[in-house]
């Protein structure tokens, strides 16, 4: 299409054939151990587009520990079976050397309260700069006209958002909201880990982000009043925070006050398992 780089799949024949849709990619970036969360991004990226390319890549660059990087699940025959069922056309699942090869000297890097809040302070800001090289590459490797993710890891959202629009790459970067279980615990290949006890107790976390969106929703404006509203829900499960955070969700800078879009996002461990959780809070 005018603007897009060409592309050796447009010429395959399976492709639909009208011109707005024909040969739409869609790109879904993961690192597999496939839950419903990230098959709720696989269904979208196959009703919006011809082509659906899923990316498996445990990314070591990402990850500060190498004992939690050997610890993440790999489970490729599973991953393969349910993204035949999603209709996958594509998985890319390329090895570390394929993606670092010797010499392997660059890195792109996301500044500013984006990567140093939150997560970023967290886990370490190297954690988003090895999320925003792995991306690029992905993206270039694949060129899809839209990528999909999370609204679940709202700050990668972020980075991945800011990284596209700096760095020219044509690529949409469409937000997909966060897949629920259905007693409200957003989905992760973590919650596994929780025992039934830790699991009752890390529902408080969903509550307390339902309570503020709709103390805000129903025109509380003050963070610090949302904050002592979700700080005593989080208590009911004695879930501590180590992040309980009322930012701007373009620039992730603190908010005082709800006039627009405010994101609260919480990160807290229950038992051994850390959790991340969030909701966009509007004005009424
Ligand atoms: P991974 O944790 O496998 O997540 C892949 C995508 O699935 C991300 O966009 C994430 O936000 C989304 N996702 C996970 N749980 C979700 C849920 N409950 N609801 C909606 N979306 C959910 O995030 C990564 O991999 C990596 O950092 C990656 C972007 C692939 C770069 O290595």
């Amino acid at each position: 299409r005018p603007g897009h780089p060409a592309r050796a799949c447009e010429s395959q024949d399976h492709l639909g054939q009208n011109p707005d849709t024909a040969s739409r990619i869609g790109m879904v970036p993961t690192m597999g151990a496939l839950h419903e969360g990230h098959l709720s991004l696989l269904q979208r990226a196959r009703a919006e587009n011809d082509l659906v390319i899923l990316s498996i890549f445990v990314n070591p660059t990402q990850f500060s520990e190498a004992s939690d990087l050997d610890a993440y699940p790999r489970q490729e025959a599973q991953d393969a079976a349910l993204a035949e069922s999603a209709g996958v056309d594509v998985i890319f699942a390329p090895s570390a050397a394929e993606m670092y090869p010797a010499g392997f000297a660059t890195t792109v890097s996301v500044s500013g309260a984006i990567t140093e809040t939150l997560e970023g302070a967290g886990r370490g800001s190297s954690h988003f700069d090895g999320v925003a090289t792995v991306v690029a590459k992905l993206l270039l490797a694949a060129l899809p006209h839209r990528a999909y993710f999370g609204q679940k890891d709202a700050q990668q959202l972020r980075v991945v958002q800011r990284m596209v629009a700096d760095l020219g790459i044509p690529t949409e970067i469409v937000s997909c909201a966060t897949s629920r279980d259905a007693d409200g615990l957003a989905r992760s290949s973590r919650n596994v880990r929780l025992s039934e006890t830790d699991r009752q107790r890390a529902l408080v976390i969903p509550r307390a982000l339902a309570a503020v969106s709709a103390a805000a929703a129903s025109g509380e404006t003050e963070v610090v009043a949302l904050r002592t509203l979700a700080e005593g829900i989080l208590a009911e499960g004695s879930v501590d925070p180590e992040y309980l955070a009322f930012v701007n969700p373009e620039s992730f800078a603190p908010a005082t006050t709800v006039s627009g879009t405010v994101l609260c996002a919480i990160a807290a461990r229950v038992g051994e398992v850390r959790l991340i959780d969030n909701e966009l809070l509007n004005p009424p």
